[in-house]
């Protein structure tokens, strides 16, 4: 299996396919349209075309969030969040300031320290929610969190 590593954000389709297929929240396709041409730096990773990973870095520079690190469940269990986690990482060492805040929500605790990242001392993170829990999954098309750091 040759994984082919992209620069690249997914298109808006394949995007709202994978975030289900790997159980994230749906997003509408009308919202991943409109926005993920803003996504600051992507990765792709595709089998013979096919996406099969992803991750995205978001923001404006200053404060910039690790977001969408997602493997296709039968592409699972061979090491490829780190293909994704070092091609993000080496664009926050290279291209983002070094005064700036990259935080991320980590739904899984052990992906993330080896890159750097550790819960921090005094700030919390929080989600806003906009509608009531059993609504937000057939109606969320985005996530609002808040970091005080
Ligand atoms: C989270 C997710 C990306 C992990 O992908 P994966 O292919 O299962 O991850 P891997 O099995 O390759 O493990 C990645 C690394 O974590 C390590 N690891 C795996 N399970 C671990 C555990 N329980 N404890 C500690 N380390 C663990 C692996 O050894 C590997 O380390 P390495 O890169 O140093 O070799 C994938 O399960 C997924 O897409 N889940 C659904 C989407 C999701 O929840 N994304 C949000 C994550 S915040």
């Amino acid at each position: 299996m040759a994984i082919d590593v992209q620069e690249a954000t997914p298109t808006a389709a394949e995007y709202c396919d994978l975030r289900v297929v790997c159980g994230l929240s749906p997003m509408t396709i009308e919202a991943a349209e409109a926005r993920l041409p803003r996504t600051l730096f992507g990765v792709a990773l595709r089998d013979d075309g096919r996406l099969v990973g992803m991750g995205r870095l978001v923001g404006d520079g200053i404060h910039v969030q690790v977001v969408d690190i997602v493997v296709r469940p039968d592409y699972q269990r061979r090491g490829l969040p780190r293909t994704i986690m070092e091609k993000i990482m080496s664009y926050v060492e290279s291209s983002i300031p070094e005064c700036a805040v990259v935080s991320l929500f980590a739904d899984v605790d052990w992906l993330y320290p080896k890159f750097g990242f550790g819960s921090p001392e005094k700030s919390r993170g929080m989600l806003f929610k906009r509608r009531p829990q059993r609504e937000a999954a057939r109606f969320s098309t985005c996530l609002i969190s808040v970091f005080s750091i």
